[in-house]
């Protein structure tokens, strides 16, 4: 069985089957933030597929996701960043569930890297996967799907590219690309009825991206920085999804959701200071 959390105790704040009948496409579903996202998505009634690299942690995360839900869910192994195993994994979806109302482009890879020790290939990776990854499946379920049926596509970015954020340049790049695209898709396909819509997370507890970008040293004076004086929770970012997902959103398109209890206004970002403190050496090679 998956080791991530099922929430034992979700407080409802929309009506529980606002979703029934829809059925949602997520990308890294398997893990963190995407399982979660996918969790709630199923509590309010809707069907799931979540599509990643490794189909043993997609299987074991389908399993408990209806196990704790009553929803369907199809896990399918794809890798964002080929086009073939896309259009491989959206004909199977549609097979099996005959509409794809909502695409979640969660999948990402990072790491902390300062640009001057980032290979050629480290760079072109993470755009790959971010980037590219999120054009490609936002691509194939257009064609195949929304370019007729319409629908809303939500795109999980971040705050780091707001003010340039240090050992950065990779994700933030590839996440400022995704809001530009979202934009531009924003104007293409609204005739269409889909809307493109971005969810900026700042810092989430109990996730890969803490546990690779710093999650051992989160110190009280960190989250103390943090207007909202916490981390923010998966929920959080699952909560907005829902909101932007829901005919409550229905106007909403071509922008970002910033979830991040205004972290990003006060975080430090003085990569001078960290260049020369000892943990530099530690920061570097994470
Ligand atoms: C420097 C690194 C590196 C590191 C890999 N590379 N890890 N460079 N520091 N820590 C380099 C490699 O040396 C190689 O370059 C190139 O990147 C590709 O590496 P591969 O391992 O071959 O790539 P791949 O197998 O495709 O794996 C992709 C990955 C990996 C991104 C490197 O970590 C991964 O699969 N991550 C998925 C999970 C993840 O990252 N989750 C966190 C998302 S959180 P060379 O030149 O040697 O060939 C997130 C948070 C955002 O996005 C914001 C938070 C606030
Ligand atoms: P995570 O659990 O590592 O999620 C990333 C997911 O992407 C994994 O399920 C992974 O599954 C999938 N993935 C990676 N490369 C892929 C590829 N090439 N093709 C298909 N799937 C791929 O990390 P997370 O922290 O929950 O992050 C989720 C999202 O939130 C990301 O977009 C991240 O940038 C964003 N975010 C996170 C934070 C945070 O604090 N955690 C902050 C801001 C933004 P496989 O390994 O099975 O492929």
């Amino acid at each position: 069985m998956s080791d991530e959390p099922i929430i034992s105790d979700y407080k409802y704040i929309f009506q529980k089957d606002i979703f029934r009948g829809k059925v949602a496409f997520v990308t890294g579903g398997g893990t963190g933030i995407g399982f979660t996202i996918t969790e709630i998505l199923m509590r309010h009634g809707c069907d799931t597929i979540i599509a990643s690299r490794k189909l043993d942690v997609l299987k074991n995360a389908a399993e408990k996701l209806s196990k704790a839900t009553g929803q369907r869910c199809m896990p399918i192994q794809m890798d964002v960043r080929k086009p073939e195993a896309i259009n491989r994994a959206i004909d199977e979806a549609l097979g099996h569930f005959e509409k794809i109302d909502i695409l979640i482009n969660n999948a990402a890879g990072n790491f902390l890297c300062p640009a001057e020790q980032l290979s050629f290939n480290a760079f072109k990776t993470v755009m790959e996967i971010d980037a590219h990854g999120t054009f490609n499946v936002s691509k194939a379920v257009f064609d195949k799907y929304m370019k007729n049926n319409g629908g809303v596509v939500i795109n999980i970015t971040a705050t780091l590219s707001i003010r340039g954020k240090f050992l950065q340049t990779h994700a933030g790049s590839a996440k400022a690309a995704i809001e530009a695209m979202t934009k531009h898709l924003a104007v293409e396909w609204g005739p269409n009825g889909v809307r493109m819509m971005c969810v900026a997370p700042g810092p989430i507890a109990d996730t890969e991206g803490m546990r690779r970008l710093g999650g051992n040293r989160i110190t009280d004076e960190f989250v103390k920085a943090i207007p909202f004086q916490r981390l923010g929770k998966r929920e959080d970012i699952a909560n907005a999804i829902l909101y932007i997902a829901s005919p409550a959103g229905e106007l909403l398109t071509g922008t970002t959701v910033i979830a991040d209890g205004g972290a990003w206004l006060t975080d430090s970002n003085n990569f001078w200071a960290v260049k020369n403190s000892p943990v530099y050496k530690q920061l570097s090679k994470m």
